[in-house]
């Protein structure tokens, strides 16, 4: 199987998933989209109301405010790999339950193994605590601490930045984004 065959297979399994409640609610099961030969991955946290109606990650209004981020250092969202840590949309866009994350680690966790990206870029907490976790196991870091810093261990890079949705209505957050997605440029030059 290629690349393209595997990551299609994952998402025929996540399309029928009902491992936690979360698919009661859902319009579509938000997969992921872009690049699967990408070195870098975008991970974010849970699809919102948009994402949910559409069947694709970030595509309201945090998604515009990515698109911008990667306008800023001449990148298109089909040059990357784009997802979240949930597939599908908690009520009220509510945090993730610990089980649901857990859950849905699956799709994730062979989403990462089959794109293999040299960078996981970690929008937000959810997602950071998520991948320190697991791949660094370490655990309960701010994003405030360690935004626009590369984390390093085994071959394997985590690039930190806050959540776009913070940028919304703070300009200062956008400015601070904008500054780590030039970092972000550096590494992948
Ligand atoms: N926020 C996320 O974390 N993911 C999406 O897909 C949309 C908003």
């Amino acid at each position: 199987m290629n690349k393209a065959e595997e990551i299609k297979k994952v998402e025929n399994l996540a399309r029928k998933c009902k491992r936690c409640i979360l698919y009661k609610y859902r319009k579509n099961v938000v997969f992921g989209s872009g690049n699967i030969n990408s070195k870098l991955f975008f991970l974010g946290e849970s699809p919102g109301k948009k994402e949910d109606e559409k069947g694709i990650p970030f595509c309201g209004k945090a998604g515009k405010i990515l698109e911008q981020l990667f306008k800023s250092i001449s990148l298109e969202r089909q040059d990357v790999y784009i997802t979240s840590v949930l597939k599908c949309r908690p009520p009220k866009n509510r945090n993730p339950k610990k089980d649901e994350i857990e859950k849905c680690s699956f799709y994730l966790d062979k989403q990462i193994e089959i794109v293999n990206p040299e960078v996981i870029v970690c929008l937000g907490r959810i997602s950071l605590n998520y991948i320190l976790k697991k791949y660094f196991n370490r655990k309960n870091f701010l994003i405030t601490d360690l935004h626009g810093k590369i984390i390093e261990k085994n071959g394997k890079k985590i690039f930190p930045i806050f959540h776009p949705a913070f940028a919304i209505y703070n300009p200062k957050k956008f400015e601070i984004m904008k500054k780590d997605f030039k970092k972000l440029k550096g590494l992948i030059c």
